[in-house]
């Protein structure tokens, strides 16, 4: 049993091909190990023990040369393709989705003239999503709202528990949480109607401002309007108000602003028609509003707003389906 014999051919051996070879000689089935181990039914009892260490032994040294020149070959044929200077491969990355974008875009615009963002729940009581805005149980303009409910007890107070169809209910929370205005709320979440076509989707997101302090008006409120616009969609981008209804606020207002595809004109823009883009609904804030908020409407006025984000991205990009946003599709989503 010369193990001298074993290490010299393993050692003299050239390529990995012949040192697979060598395994199976020495190490396989029927190779000379088997073949020495299978020899000690041959040998005296009493060398029996002595005899099957031994082999085992050789069988080890065997399998630890191997193991060494296989490694040596490997890094061998390492050294040929591998330069350690070469820059490493890039995979590729992910990025912000659209809406998330978005949302980071319009933060920063309101944040800069010192408005506060604040993420409401998304599941709330009825008294947050209603009557906290001047919309009692059984009032038909909750209707116009439709609402998912979730099923579990209502709460003896504050009634159902709902997915908030809008971001309204941050307005009373935002109230009770700084109790002395000035507040300026830029509260962004998301929101659940029952609806699915080119331009809602069942789960969509709002951004909601709220502005409360003494000697508010209309035209603070149409300033920040303006202020937004330009920033958001564009310079020279003009915003008009409508006359509206909302329960939360009077008077209301429908927000609109000039076509970002044909700069206003109207005439022969297939996308507008009339030179004006729907934005969303505002108002100054109902005074039952303020009062439920804890805020004396007698000395304290303020405005108030509910944008879709999925809505303002829609308006920018001239899209066309919301539906793609929430698609997964890669190809749409790389655009932005
Ligand atoms: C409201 O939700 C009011 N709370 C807005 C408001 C706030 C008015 C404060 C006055 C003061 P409205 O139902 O119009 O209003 O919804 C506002 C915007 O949300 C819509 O213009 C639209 O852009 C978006 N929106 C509504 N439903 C969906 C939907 N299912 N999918 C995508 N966007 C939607």
């Amino acid at each position: 049993m010369d193990s001298k014999k074993y290490e010299t051919e393993i050692n003299g051996v050239k390529s990995l091909e012949k040192l697979n070879e060598l395994e199976i000689r020495y190490l396989g089935r029927s190779g000379e190990i088997n073949k020495l181990l299978s020899a000690i039914k041959d040998i005296p009892n009493e060398e029996k023990r002595d005899y099957g260490q031994k082999v085992n032994k050789l069988k080890l040294s065997i399998n630890r040369l191997i193991d060494t020149k296989k490694r040596e070959f490997q890094d061998k044929k390492f050294d040929k393709f591998f330069d350690k200077t070469l820059p490493g491969k890039t995979y590729p990355k992910g990025s912000l989705h659209i809406i998330s974008y978005a949302i980071e875009e319009i933060t920063e615009i309101y944040e800069k003239i010192g408005f506060i963002r604040v993420s409401y729940p998304e599941v709330d009581w009825e008294y947050g999503a209603f009557e906290s805005l001047n919309m009692p149980s059984g009032h038909p303009a909750r209707d116009d709202v439709e609402t998912s409910f979730i099923d579990v007890p209502a709460h003896p107070k504050l009634g159902k528990m709902v997915l908030t169809p809008h971001t309204s209910n941050g307005q009373n929370r935002e109230m009770k949480r700084v109790k002395t205005p000035p507040i300026r709320m830029i509260n962004i979440s998301k929101c659940y109607r029952p609806n699915w076509d080119a331009t809602h989707t069942p789960m969509f997101h709002q951004f909601e401002g709220l502005c409360v302090d003494q000697g508010i008006t209309i035209a603070n409120l149409k300033g920040t309007l303006d202020y937004f616009a330009e920033k958001y969609f564009g310079e020279g981008t003009k915003t008009r108000l409508r006359p509206h209804h909302f329960q939360f606020t009077e008077p209301s207002f429908e927000v609109d602003i000039t076509c970002i595809v044909c700069g206003g004109k109207g005439m022969g823009c297939k996308v507008c028609k009339s030179g004006w883009l729907e934005l969303g609904g505002t108002g100054m804030v109902h005074p039952n509003v303020l009062k439920e908020g804890e805020i004396d409407p007698m000395k304290y006025t303020g405005w108030a707003f509910g944008f879709g984000v999925e809505r303002v991205i829609m308006m920018k990009y001239g899209l066309d389906d919301i539906r793609n946003y929430y698609s997964g599709d890669i190809r749409f989503l790389e655009q932005f």
